[in-house]
């Protein structure tokens, strides 16, 4: 059986470790790795493929940055001859990037079946690249997991076959309970001087944050406030470093004395900072989730999340880029009592495993049968 799964950028990576693995294990299964080389610094890739123990790519298709309409076009130039040539049963690509949607494409063109891993999730905001991202790969896939209910009911909303949905839970957990006790032993706040638990980490990097200096400026007041009572430590996204330079808001961090900014970590050590942190202050998805399990206090940075159960269950709070909003949430926050909410359904640390058995019986069940019966058929000949 043959599968192509597809990697692209940072989030990507934790997803499709845990899938490779189990593919592995399934021994019927042979998984092609291709990098479409979306990110490719070694902190915002090659780190992560070490740490997290996922076998170098067959291929990287070394595509680069750019705008986005020549981003994802070149991903599909690169990405079709490698179908082609490899001819796979299915395509594997996970969350929302735009290699997701670019080697999706490709697939369907070529009358390939399509699996999208963390399907579903719906911010409702179409100004979010993401967003315009998930919705097309979901409308075009024949198999789509996902990692919460309320994925399930938006897919079943727009009109997408409930024989193609299965709720499997979160690929990205599967990794972080694989990788917690060797986290653990990062020893990343030693590096940051930091002692026990008294400091706030952050992640900032999507373009309506830090692609507009009106709302950067706002979140930094907020932040302002907040590092006047504990430290902040801030990984910054090479995204942010370079905003923050040409909107000349460098200056203002400087003088901040209890904001650090520092290089983007890798894997274990950012695990290992959540798992310390007080509380996480953050614009991405996957940290909502992390730190759901984490049972660590998050505050979104953003006015929605296609992740509600995280903010149902009560870890993250949604909070904008208003500086009242941020600081209520700020307080709120280091008063929660987080031990007493709940782990969201099957985030148990199996999901990739569950996505294989289900397409070995689904998508690979009939190819089996058959192979199976050849082979009873040709014993019987040779018996003859
Ligand atoms: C991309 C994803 C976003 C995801 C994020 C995680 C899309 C549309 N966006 O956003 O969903 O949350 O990755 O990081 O796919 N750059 C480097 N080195 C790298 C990669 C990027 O310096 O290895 C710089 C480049 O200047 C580039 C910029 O970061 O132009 C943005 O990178 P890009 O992949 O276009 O988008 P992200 O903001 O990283």
């Amino acid at each position: 059986m043959k599968l192509i799964n597809v990697v692209g950028a940072r989030p990507n990576f934790m997803k499709i470790a845990p899938i490779m693995k189990a593919c592995k294990a399934s021994r019927a299964i042979e998984p092609l790795l291709v990098h479409t080389g979306q990110h490719y610094d070694e902190k915002m890739s090659d780190l992560f493929f070490r740490q997290l123990g996922i076998p170098e790519p067959n291929i990287n298709l070394g595509v680069g940055s750019a705008s986005h309409a020549v981003q994802t076009a070149n991903i599909i130039k690169a990405f079709e001859p490698v179908v082609l040539d490899y001819k796979p049963d299915a395509v594997l690509v996970v969350g929302d990037v735009n290699s997701t949607i670019a080697c999706g494409l490709v697939a369907v063109k070529l009358g390939v079946k399509l699996i999208h891993v963390e399907a579903g999730l719906r911010s409702f905001d179409r100004s979010m690249p993401e967003e315009i991202n998930r919705l097309l790969t979901d409308s075009i896939s024949d198999f789509l997991f996902c990692t919460e209910q309320s994925g399930v009911d938006n897919l079943i909303n727009e009109g997408i076959p409930k024989e193609k949905i299965f709720l499997v839970g979160n690929v990205m957990i599967d990794t972080l309970l694989d990788n917690k006790v060797k986290a653990k032993k990062s020893n990343i706040l030693d590096q940051l001087n930091l002692n026990g638990d008294d400091f706030a980490a952050l992640t900032l990097h999507r373009p309506a944050n830090v692609d507009n200096p009106t709302v950067f400026g706002r979140i930094l007041d907020a932040l302002e406030v907040i590092q006047n009572d504990m430290p902040i430590i801030f990984p910054i996204h090479p995204r942010t470093r370079r905003n923050l330079k040409s909107f000349h808001l460098d200056k203002r961090f400087e003088e901040l004395p209890n904001l650090q900014l520092i290089d983007p970590l890798g894997y274990l050590d950012f695990l290992k900072l959540m798992i310390s942190a007080r509380l996480v202050l953050t614009d991405s998805g996957g940290i909502q989730e992390e730190t759901t399990i984490l049972k660590v206090p998050c505050l979104t940075l953003r006015e929605n999340t296609e992740r509600p159960i995280t903010a149902e269950i009560g870890s993250n709070q949604v909070v904008g880029t208003d500086l009242a909003r941020i600081t209520e949430g700020y307080k709120q926050a280091l008063n929660s009592h987080l031990q007493h909410f709940e782990i969201p359904p099957l985030w148990d640390g199996h999901a990739a495993e569950r996505i294989v058995d289900i397409l070995l019986d689904k998508l690979w069940g009939n190819k089996i049968v058959e192979t199976q019966s050849v082979t009873v058929q040709t014993s019987i000949l040779h018996k003859a």
